[in-house]
């Protein structure tokens, strides 16, 4: 049955659906990216940017089940398989051959940069829709978003 929530526009919940979607797939791209840095980087400070990036990881995930969880509560179905994650995500394929600290923190930081300005782009879009309740999901997720690439980037002379 659906939730058919009440008092929300069809055009709305359309442009939040779709927005979630593409946040979402972003937030799953860049998850498996801080788990590719955190196995493979090396250096003087290994230990603590390699714990760093775990807990990065710990504290994005629960945004993306937020939007993931958003859209079915829109009556949309979350895609999360890493077969579509991989074809539609708007972030460029992660390095394999990187080893060197200051290198996966870049690249990481890059890839927070990217998804935070997805996700602001999607903040704009659902609160024009006359979406408050996803505009503030994603909210949620940007400052955590914003706070975690300050992390990361300040590691960066
Ligand atoms: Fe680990």
């Amino acid at each position: 049955m659906p939730v058919k929530l009440q008092g929300l526009e069809d055009n709305a919940r359309k442009t939040s659906i779709s927005e979630l979607q593409a946040c979402m797939t972003d937030g799953l791209s860049l998850s498996m990216a801080l788990k590719q840095a955190h196995w493979n980087l090396r250096g003087a400070n290994f230990i603590a940017v390699h714990e760093l990036l775990d807990a990065v990881k710990a504290r994005l995930d629960p945004n993306v089940d937020e939007l993931a969880e958003r859209i079915q509560q829109l009556d949309g179905a979350a895609v999360g398989t890493v077969e579509e994650v991989a074809g539609s995500t708007s972030l460029k394929p992660y390095p394999t051959d990187l080893t060197k600290s200051a290198d996966h923190i870049r690249e990481i930081s890059d890839r927070m940069r990217n998804y935070g300005e997805r996700v602001r782009a999607a903040i704009d879009a659902t609160e024009k829709a006359g979406d408050a309740t996803t505009a503030d999901i994603l909210t949620a997720a940007s400052g955590q978003a914003d706070k975690d690439l300050w992390f990361l980037a300040s590691h960066l002379e």
